[in-house]
């Protein structure tokens, strides 16, 4: 596989798709999940998801599921949902409150911090320090979690990132939001046609004509072409973010690292991306502005 692997990186055409391969074998598939998804920081979810001890939510990451959960301390953790007596899932459903984690083979009893506190009938000699939940490593964002599942493999280095997006998204108090309604859906495709959808905006005229109304089409990276209106917008907001103690500047991509952050402004007239050009609730910060992160 490796070796047909390696064939198929070198008939790739920059600044083409990739070959089909890519896109629907199964075996690459399990390669993306092994390279990727397994070595780099994931977005997980929002603090406010967890903000009681004992609150917790599941994240698969391929055949892999993760409880993200807040400790009796206050902080987050992720557990691999694997209890460590036959592998039974402990948690079953998606979201909820617990005081331990139990699972419900034999009733093996997990503290939140993973450790195993109870074990019936093990006899003598268990120890119990040896039986913890296998840990992923969490990082908190300005409101955002983050998980790493093998974070001594990590190829991304998160403090970068950590650097570039947390005093632009800070100000926004997003670990104070709640969650208002959640939508979940299925796309029928591999996940690298998603990344590719995202990064370019060529659908957007037909696809998205209200993102089009409050957005200017322009503020990629590597966009060579230039629009007066965009110009004086992006410097009157420029003044305006730093009077009002927002960070606008742009981070893209530095040293060939894969994130970037940039605070772009809406058109004139709109203070939200909706097709109404406003809202009846306040908005975060104040600002009518796009802040956007990425890693990818
Ligand atoms: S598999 Fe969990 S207690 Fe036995």
């Amino acid at each position: 596989m490796m070796t047909d692997l390696n064939n198929l990186l070198r008939s790739r055409v920059p600044g083409r798709s990739m070959p089909r391969e890519f896109y629907v074998d199964l075996e690459v598939f399990e390669e993306d999940l092994r390279r990727v998804f397994h070595k780099n920081w994931l977005f997980a979810g929002h603090s406010c998801e967890i903000p009681e001890p004992g609150d917790y939510f599941l994240l698969s990451v391929g055949a892999e599921e993760l409880i993200v959960l807040r400790d009796k301390e206050g902080a987050v953790r992720a557990h691999f949902n694997v209890c460590r007596h036959r592998g039974s899932r402990i948690v079953t459903e998606e979201r909820g409150r617990s005081r331990s984690l139990v699972c419900p083979y034999h009733q093996w009893v997990y503290a939140l911090d993973g450790g195993l506190t109870n074990a019936r009938l093990m006899g003598e000699g268990f120890d119990a320090g040896e039986y913890r939940l296998r840990p992923a490593t969490v990082r908190e964002l300005a409101g955002l979690v983050f998980v790493c599942l093998s974070p001594d493999e990590s190829t991304q280095d998160f403090d970068a990132v950590f650097e570039a997006v947390e005093p632009q998204l800070r100000p926004h108090g997003l670990e104070r939001a709640k969650v208002a309604a959640r939508d979940s859906y299925e796309v029928r495709a591999n996940w690298k046609v998603l990344v590719e959808n995202n990064r370019e905006c060529y659908h957007c005229r037909v696809s998205h004509p209200e993102f089009c109304m409050s957005n200017y089409d322009l503020g990629l990276p590597g966009d060579s072409r230039s629009d007066e209106g965009y110009e004086s917008a992006l410097e009157h907001e420029y003044e305006r973010w730093r009077f009002l103690g927002l960070s606008p500047e742009e981070v893209s991509f530095p040293n060939g690292s894969s994130h970037r952050v940039s605070r772009l402004p809406l058109k004139e007239g709109f203070l939200t991306e909706a097709s109404t050009a406003t809202s009846s609730r306040r908005l975060w910060a104040n600002s009518p502005t796009r802040t956007w992160a990425a890693c990818a």
